[in-house]
């Protein structure tokens, strides 16, 4: 197999165009003014699919956004790979912080990337790591190297919860039969660190509403004597924490899995400067919860973030005035056993009932998802394992990643097989923030350790 990598020689530069051009059709799922942009990309990603060699390509509809379906089967009794991935991305506001326009990708050399990184919105969640996938697939079918069968079902509606996703599966079992389901839309360490993500976290995510008076009032003649639906919401928000950091909603932990002295020092061996992570932040220190690391505080601890606050007044000059009403949207970040929809009512019992007298609080909930781990002591996870040994030089080293992805456990549920995530990127690539980019050398290299993949895990099943 070392004819993939002069294949990638011989069409890398068709490989990065493709991408460009996907990369230029706005697809944000969030906001309704781009639904024609999203429907527009799955019909290029139906295109695609055809054009690397899968058969029954078709567009399944959902009550969303549709979700894009291909395969190809050589031979029943050969072993099945499922590849999830997704065409939306996220919205590119604050759109002035971008160096260059979201939707016109440039290349550009960064210390990290020295040979060049694909600057636009989802270069690297998940169009870029997606279409690593298309492109492997079109060099095993194009040279005879393609050892099993392979499906491909690609959403657009992840970044806001995958809820047709999820509608989807459960009425499709037989059609998405699979051994083994393979993403990219995580990352790893470093370009010569390679890891290979084996948990993720679940998510909790909800609004409050905190209402005081029936108008917004002068601030002078009602100051100080009714309640400030600010000053209370942001109280109420800090009481969720203690001096420690710890979550301070009563039984909140009751589920969290507690790792072992021998799993702790295990995962204290990922190579991790401090130093490094602060300067890139530029904080002059880390934050959170007592007693954790950095690596364990973001990964196999439970969080809880506001991620954004609102109400009164914020234009220009001053206006004295007591709002009516303050709101914030707030996430929480689970660990596997945490139910989501468990914690979800805890949150809202214990906002609600440390509300004081003078407010009525309300609380709505968004979307969430359950938490992923898988064990490493599969054929699924030796065979990604031996993949990147093949082409990193170096064997990857498991880690627990914080994002989430909460479609994975509703795999495990539906299809009854394990995720391998194969993730690319890397942290400083920027995915959700201004200046997202992708490096061409990770593109290139996840192309090319992809069919490794198939080849381990055919040979292993
Ligand atoms: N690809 C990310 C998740 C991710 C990124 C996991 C990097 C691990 C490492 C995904 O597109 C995402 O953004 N997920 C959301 C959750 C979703 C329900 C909106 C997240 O993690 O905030
Ligand atoms: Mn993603
Ligand atoms: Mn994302």
């Amino acid at each position: 197999m070392d004819t993939v990598k002069k294949y990638i020689a011989t069409h890398k530069d068709r490989f990065i165009n493709e991408l460009i051009q996907l990369l230029k059709i706005p697809s944000i799922s969030a906001d309704t003014a781009y639904s024609q942009d999203v429907l527009n990309t799955a019909d290029v990603i139906m295109k695609a699919l055809t054009d690397a060699g899968c058969d029954n390509v078709e567009l399944c509809e959902t009550p969303g956004y549709p979700i894009v379906y291909g395969e190809k089967i050589i031979d029943p009794k050969l072993p099945t790979v499922l590849v999830y991935g997704h065409y939306d991305v996220q919205p590119a506001d604050p759109i002035d912080l971008w160096d260059s326009p979201p939707f016109e990708p440039v290349i550009k050399n960064t210390d990290i990337h020295p040979e060049g990184a694909i600057f636009a919105r989802g270069a690297c969640d998940d169009k870029g790591q997606m279409y690593m996938h298309v492109k492997a697939l079109e060099y095993m079918t194009s040279t005879g190297n393609l050892p099993c069968n392979v499906k491909f079902m690609i959403e657009g509606e992840e970044e806001v919860g995958s809820e047709s996703l999820a509608w989807f599966v459960p009425r499709n079992v037989d059609k998405l039969a699979n051994d083994v389901i393979l993403i990219s839309d995580t990352g790893m360490i470093a370009n010569d660190i390679p890891s290979i993500t084996t948990g993720l976290r679940g998510l909790s995510y909800v609004e409050v509403e905190v209402t005081g008076p029936n108008r917004d009032l002068h601030s002078g003649l009602y100051g100080g004597a009714v309640a400030n639906p600010i000053n209370i919401l942001t109280k109420m928000i800090s009481s969720l924490h203690d001096d420690d950091n710890h979550i301070t909603i009563p039984g909140f932990y009751d589920n969290v899995e507690e790792l072992s002295k021998e799993e702790r020092e295990e995962m204290a061996k990922a190579p991790f400067s401090l130093k490094a992570y602060k300067d890139a932040l530029a904080i002059n220190d880390v934050y959170g919860e007592r007693g954790y690391s950095t690596n364990e505080r973001n990964s196999i601890r439970p969080t809880l973030d506001v991620n954004g606050i609102w109400g009164g007044y914020t234009g220009e000059g001053a206006k004295t005035v007591i709002p009516s009403k303050a709101y914030a949207k707030i996430s929480m970040r689970l660990v596997p056993n945490q139910d989501w929809e468990d914690i979800t009512e805890l949150f809202k019992n214990h906002f609600e009932s440390i509300a004081p007298n003078g407010v009525t609080v309300k609380v709505t909930p968004h979307h969430g998802g359950q938490g992923y781990v898988t064990p490493i002591n599969n054929i699924a996870y030796q065979a990604a394992s031996k993949a990147y040994e093949e082409t990193f030089d170096v064997t990857p080293i498991p880690q627990r990643s914080g994002g989430s992805i909460p479609i994975v456990s509703l795999f495990e549920k539906e299809l009854k097989s394990k995720t391998i995530l194969m993730g690319f990127g890397l942290n400083s690539d920027a995915i959700h923030s201004p200046n997202e980019h992708f490096g061409v050398w990770n593109y290139l290299k996840g192309i090319e350790t992809i069919p490794y993949f198939y080849k381990y895990f055919t040979e292993l099943s």
